[in-house]
């Protein structure tokens, strides 16, 4: 098999690059070791950018994200029992979030590239990289048990963190900055209607606790849990005690309880590989780096990368141009870092960190007050929170 760009994954950032190149002309194929529904099942993040929603608006695949999705104007701060409004829109000129799950998106992706009879191989295993410093890389695969190869310009490495395409740059050639936190996420699935119309991210001395939602008649709410906890450890009836007593707030507020009909846990950790490049090697989103999700950056990162990416190869094709293929890792590491400094800012703001004194507690409960008394430290808050410009 022959493309112009081999595409390693199928998450948001492999369909979106995928989708993007086709709309220049560009051909891909993408492959994927899980199946469509697995693909199409898979929980994660449920905040999209203004920048996101824009481009998947600009991009013809925004239809039912407009339909379903909730755009939301602002978010809570909650800490010392009481809600502190951030105006996102206010601060940044009308800019706004949408709710709407990822694995939503990623349906909508699949069946925009399908339409146009873009190849996606699902439950293709084994894929291994090829010839990465030549002009002919390749990918080699199996399917069914049977080896196939991609002969390809360009392999962009979409495959998350645990994929293949990172750890084929040679250790010597790359470098590595990580952080783990000593705390995860526990996130469930309620069928109640929202408990507040915006998002609530509460710092409380039991530690963090978030609620979100997916529709009108499902929450998605998340507490810090121990990274050791499981999902048996905690049963409905705790999992509800623990969330009504770090959301009550003084005036009696309490969240809308209803079935649980779904929970995770999800660990936490900072990473950057550097540099993004490595011979005709790309990497994007996951495969190349973390956040810890308290700034709901992860997906959108991974978009704004390939659209850094997708600019470069259509540079490339069109015009015979190199110079924004060889910036690329530049380019989009300076947005991973900004999303990297919110996210772990966020994070080390909002978390109970195990063995914390009382002097670190005043120090978020002053950082608190600050983002949410002085409207240059909001704005701070809400640039990074609704995306930052591209360039
Ligand atoms: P991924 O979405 O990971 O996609 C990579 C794809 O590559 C996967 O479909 C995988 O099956 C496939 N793949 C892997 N290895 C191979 C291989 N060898 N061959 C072929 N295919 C391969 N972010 C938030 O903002 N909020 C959240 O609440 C949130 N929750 C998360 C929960 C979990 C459990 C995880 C893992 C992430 C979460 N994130 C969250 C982060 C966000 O979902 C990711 O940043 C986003 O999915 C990144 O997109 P991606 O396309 O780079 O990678
Ligand atoms: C959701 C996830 C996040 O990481 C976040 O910061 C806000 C909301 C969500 O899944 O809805």
């Amino acid at each position: 098999m022959r493309t112009q760009v081999g595409i390693v994954g199928a998450g948001p950032a492999g369909l979106m690059l995928s989708h993007l190149l086709h709309l220049e002309g560009i051909e891909s194929v993408v492959l994927e070791s899980r199946s469509r529904d697995a693909v199409e099942a898979t929980l994660r993040a449920g905040v999209l950018e203004q920048g996101t929603v824009d481009l998947l608006n600009a991009t013809g695949v925004g239809t039912r994200m407009q339909r379903e999705g909730a755009v939301h104007h602002g978010i809570e701060l909650r800490f010392g029992g009481r809600g502190h409004r951030i105006d996102l829109s206010a601060l940044t000129g009308g800019k706004a979030i949408t709710l709407y799950a990822q694995h939503e998106v990623l349906k909508d992706l699949i069946a925009a590239r399908l339409a146009a009879q873009g190849t996606i191989l699902f439950e293709a295993q084994d894929a291994s990289l090829h010839d990465l410093d030549g002009s002919a890389p390749s990918i080699r695969f199996q399917i069914a048990g049977t080896g196939q190869t991609v002969h390809c310009d360009f392999i962009a490495g979409c495959d998350g963190f645990h994929g293949v395409s990172r750890l084929s740059i040679p250790e010597s050639r790359r470098t590595e900055y990580s952080r783990v936190y000593p705390f995860g996420w526990f996130g469930i699935l309620t069928r109640a209607p929202p408990s507040s119309p915006e998002l609530i991210y509460t710092h409380h001395e039991r530690g963090f606790a978030l609620v979100s939602t997916r529709s009108p008649d499902i929450q998605r709410l998340y507490f810090q849990c121990d990274p050791r906890d499981t999902v048996d450890g905690w049963s409905d009836a705790r999992i509800w005690e623990e969330f009504r007593a770090r959301l009550a707030t003084h005036d009696g507020w309490l969240p809308r309880e209803g079935p649980i009909t779904q929970k995770n846990i999800v660990a936490m950790r900072s990473f950057v590989c550097e540099p993004l490049r490595h011979g005709r090697l790309f990497l994007a989103g996951d495969a190349a780096h973390i956040v810890p999700p308290t700034g709901a950056k992860g997906l959108n990162l991974a978009v704004a990368d390939v659209r850094v990416l997708s600019r470069a190869l259509i540079a490339f094709y069109r015009e015979g141009r190199q110079d924004l293929l060889d910036r690329y890792s530049e380019t989009a590491l300076a947005r991973v870092w900004r999303a990297e400094h919110f996210s772990w800012w966020m994070t080390s703001m909002l978390h109970q960190f195990p063995g914390k004194d009382p002097f670190q507690e005043r120090l978020q409960l002053a950082e608190l007050r600050y983002v949410t008394t002085s409207r240059p430290k909001a704005t701070t808050l809400a640039e990074n929170y609704v995306g930052l410009p591209l360039e």
